[in-house]
């Protein structure tokens, strides 16, 4: 495809693209950097909804110490890309995985995530044999029941264990709450979230009673960060998302002082009746699974409906003027799950095209 010329008007693009309001980016980059730094927290952002090296740059020219990456495949293309410090907030396990991480412990400062000996004892081998030393933080289960050693003796023996093979240097450990981040009384929000932290804080001082290290402590997504940042002994949060503040986020999550960054640009294909218009935008544009886009500027105008290729809106009466060929914006429910339908983002500024990035991470699956 032909890259359009920087400068057009974004209404005179074609349809269906993924859209960055660079200005909105650029100032959440800014507030979230700036949210961890006033808390003394370090700022590990995961890349997964963006999936792409320019914005990670953002991230780290605005103070992030390194990146999250969930996949071996996503932290190779940020270490290609300039990229030092990377977490692999995940299970490695395999052996052609394994020796990916040892070869990119070449090129790049690693942690990779654990919650059994049986990850890590192979890493180990993996790694004594390149002739090289990965990082592994301890991945505890402070609640959300994914995955996640269980904490306190459990911990402590993996912690031991790790420290005496050769190969892996235990940096520390980590913890997810994911299962608080709807929790909708703010007060239980807050007093959960404290205590899920706790229990990260109590199987540090576990570790460092037993003379083993624990530098990092790290947990924190965006629906929860601006609580998880006030609490004492994490010293790094992996809050992401927010860069794009996704209406998933701010009306499911209660989050705060962050603005919607990214939409889909579409056109309306089908008027079937006054009350619905047909957008060429469906789930292989748009997933709306855990939350419905919202349409830009036009809140009389409902998203109801998405098949393979249609996106239905219900119009009420300030919307049915809209015609077959208009263009509108429907703001991304959730981003990671529609990024990785896109090659590029289209990046604004006022409206008009600034930059098209790939976005290289989309299917670094493995
Ligand atoms: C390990 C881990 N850390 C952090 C996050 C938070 O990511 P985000 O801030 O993009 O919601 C997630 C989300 O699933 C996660 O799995």
């Amino acid at each position: 495809m032909l890259q359009p010329p920087l400068g057009i008007d974004k209404f005179e693009l074609d349809t269906p693209i993924l859209c960055i309001d660079l200005d909105v980016l650029e100032s959440n980059i800014r507030r979230m950097a700036g949210f961890m730094r006033e808390r003394g927290k370090a700022w590990r952002p995961h890349e997964k909804c963006h999936k792409t090296p320019a914005i990670a740059h953002r991230q780290l020219a605005a103070g992030a110490i390194g990146v999250t990456c969930a996949k071996v495949s996503e932290a190779e293309v940020m270490a290609a890309a300039g990229v030092r410090d990377i977490l692999i907030a995940n299970m490695v396990v395999g052996e052609p995985k394994l020796e990916r991480v040892a070869a990119l412990c070449r090129e790049a400062d690693l942690i990779v995530a654990c919650d059994h000996f049986a990850q890590v004892e192979p890493l180990s081998a993996v790694c004594r044999r390149r002739g090289v030393t990965c990082r592994v933080i301890i991945e505890v289960n402070i609640g959300l029941d994914r995955v996640g050693i269980a904490p306190g003796r459990d911990t402590l023996e993996l912690a031991r264990a790790i420290d005496r093979l050769e190969g892996v240097e235990l940096a520390g450990i980590m913890g997810y709450e994911g299962h608080l981040l709807r929790v909708e009384d703010l007060g239980e929000k807050r007093r959960r979230i404290v205590e899920a932290m706790n229990v990260l804080v109590h199987c540090r001082d576990a570790l460092r009673e037993s003379g083993l290290n624990c530098d990092i402590v790290s947990a924190g997504g965006t629906g929860s960060y601006q609580i998880t940042a006030d609490c004492e002994g994490i010293t790094e949060l992996q809050a992401g998302g927010g860069i794009f503040a996704d209406p998933m986020y701010q009306l499911q999550c209660g989050v705060t002082g962050l603005d919607y960054a990214l939409t889909v640009l579409t056109t309306v294909v089908s008027r079937p009746t006054l009350e619905r218009a047909i957008l060429d935008a469906g789930r292989k544009t748009l997933n709306p699974d855990h939350q419905m886009p919202l349409v830009k500027d036009q809140p009389d105008a409902v998203p109801v409906r998405f098949s393979a290729e249609h996106g239905e809106l219900r119009l009420g009466p300030r919307a049915q003027d809209l015609k077959i060929g208009d263009k509108l914006e429907l703001i991304v429910g959730y981003a990671d799950f529609t990024t990785v339908l896109h090659d590029e983002f289209y990046g604004f500024r006022q409206n008009r095209l600034d930059v098209v990035w790939p976005i290289l991470g989309r299917g670094k699956i493995q």
